[in-house]
């Protein structure tokens, strides 16, 4: 007597076809599911170095501004930031690159001789030539990058989370 539960040729046919096409299926759907949807999961970071050309482009003793652009992805997102720099130098051998964002509320400071001192234009905050608070509200001096000079081109480090 043939047992009910035993699965005919056609059946097992049948189940390794649907198993097959199923496999198939998953091979092109898991892919394209990927592809579409991992960008917009990703955030890219900045660090970079970024070049500022020769070092002897930037007069010893006043401020030289300086802006460069980063391009940033998030997701499916591309924002394009420009960034504010001054590089001091010091003197021949010694520099300091300041950020020109203020860091009371990320307002653009710009550099002024005649009062020696970085100014925000937002709420006043005053900053001396190497970056410290000398009046107004903001917290703490400017951002400085750390830098690296190669061939007497000037390089700063730049992180953007
Ligand atoms: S943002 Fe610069 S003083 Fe407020």
């Amino acid at each position: 007597m043939a047992s009910s539960n035993r699965l005919s040729r056609r059946d097992f046919v049948k189940v390794v076809t649907a198993g097959l096409g199923t496999l198939m299926g998953a091979s092109v759907v898991v892919p394209a599911v990927d592809y579409l949807i991992d960008p917009a999961l990703k955030a890219s970071e900045t660090d970079t170095w970024i070049p500022l050309g020769p070092v002897e482009n930037y007069p010893i003793g006043e401020p030289t501004p300086f802006s460069f652009t980063t391009t940033k992805v998030h997701g499916w997102e591309k924002a394009v930031n420009s960034n504010g720099i001054f590089v001091l130098r010091k003197s021949e051998t010694e520099i300091e690159v300041l950020s020109n964002v203020c860091t009371h509320l990320g307002c653009r400071v710009t550099w002024h001789p005649e009062l020696q001192e970085y100014v925000c234009p937002c709420h006043n905050a005053h900053f001396d030539k190497e970056g410290n608070v000398d009046s107004g509200p903001a917290p703490r001096p400017l951002d400085n990058y750390e830098i690296k000079i190669e061939d007497g081109n000037l390089f700063i480090h730049f992180t953007e989370g």
